[in-house]
Parts: structure tokens; C-alpha cells; sequence
């Protein structure tokens, strides 16, 4: 967070999703930051993940551009997207929250959105089934639940 605070880079890049991974989990994973070699149940291909990225970024860029979509929708979308491409080995829920939380702020002057709700996303609870469960509503092309949980008092 003291890193986030102080860094004035573009968020929006593959370069800074990987730098705030490696300054997250550092400390815990000596490959925090490096990209996942392995298939997982989520997640792309392991050899598409750079261009996946990529695309990711520059189509948010776009994005934020030229106003196709209102603020929590792009942030919604943003990181269903970004889980869905599932980067690292670990982490990718939690990074792609605040890497979400970061665009809006940086790059839309928003306010972050209230994910946990007052509970703990990591650890099972009503919360975190409604918010995975959103997220396999958004792997179906249906984005409604996600929206209502980025909702302020939504989900609730
Ligand atoms: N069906 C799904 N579609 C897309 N993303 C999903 C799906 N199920 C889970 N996820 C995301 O993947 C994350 C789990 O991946 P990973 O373990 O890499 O991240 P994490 O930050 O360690 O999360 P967790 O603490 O939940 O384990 C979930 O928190 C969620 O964001
Ligand atoms: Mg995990």
C-alpha cells in the first residue's frame, strides 16, 4: 500500500500488474510476480498469458479512453477479466481486487469499491459465494451479478 502510494506509474500495463504482485506477495513467494507455468482449473493457457495481458490492458485503456463503459462497470469487467486469465500461481484474486480499486481511483478519479463488504473475502462466507458466484455468472457472459456486488450496498 506504501508502494501503491508512492508510485506514479501508468496502472494500466502489464509492467505495473506485475510489479504490484511482486511488492504484494514478495515477501511470501519467491516467484511473486512471475507468471504462472502451470494449467490450473481457472485460467488460461499458461503460454497466452502475456498477450492476454496485454490485450487486457489495451482494450481498458481504450476503455478508459473513450468512456465505453460507466466506472464500475470497467472495474467489474476489468477484473473478472483479470482472474479469468489467472496471471500468477497464487494471489490473483486478491491482486486483481486492488489492481481494480487502483484503475478507479488513477484512472477514473472514482472511489474504490467496498469488495469485502465489512466481511473477509478471503474465508468462506455468504459474501465471498455470492462473489464467486458472480464471477461464474461473468464467465457466462452474464455481468449483472458482479455489477450488483461492485454496487455500493450491493450483493447485500
Ligand atoms: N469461476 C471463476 N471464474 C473466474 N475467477 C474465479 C472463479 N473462481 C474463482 N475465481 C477467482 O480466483 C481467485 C482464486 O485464485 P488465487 O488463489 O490465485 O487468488 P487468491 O488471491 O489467492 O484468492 P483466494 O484467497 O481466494 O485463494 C478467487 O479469489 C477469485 O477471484
Ligand atoms: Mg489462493
Amino acid at each position: 500500500m506504501q508502494w501503491l502510494g508512492r508510485n506514479r506509474g501508468e496502472v494500466l500495463t502489464d509492467d505495473f500488474a506485475v510489479s504490484l504482485h511482486k511488492r504484494m506477495f514478495g515477501d511470501v513467494w519467491d516467484w511473486a510476480g512471475m507468471f504462472r507455468k502451470t494449467g490450473k482449473n481457472i485460467g488460461v493457457d499458461p503460454l497466452h498469458i502475456p498477450v492476454q495481458l496485454r490485450t487486457l490492458m489495451d482494450d481498458a485503456q481504450y476503455w478508459s479512453q473513450n468512456k465505453t463503459y460507466p466506472e464500475l462497470e470497467a472495474a467489474a469487467r476489468f477484473h473478472h477479466w483479470l482472474v479469468q486469465i489467472h496471471p500468477f500461481p497464487n494471489g490473483n484474486g486478491r491482486h486483481s481486487l486492488i489492481m481494480a480499486d487502483t484503475m478507479l481511483e488513477r484512472v477514473y478519479g472514482a472511489r474504490p469499491i467496498d469488495w469485502a463488504g465489512g466481511y473477509d473475502l478471503q474465508k468462506m462466507n455468504d459474501r465471498r459465494t455470492t462473489y464467486i458466484a458472480a464471477l461464474k455468472a461473468a464467465d457466462a457472459a452474464n455481468l449483472t451479478p458482479l455489477m450488483a456486488f461492485c454496487n455500493p450496498n450491493g450483493g447485500r
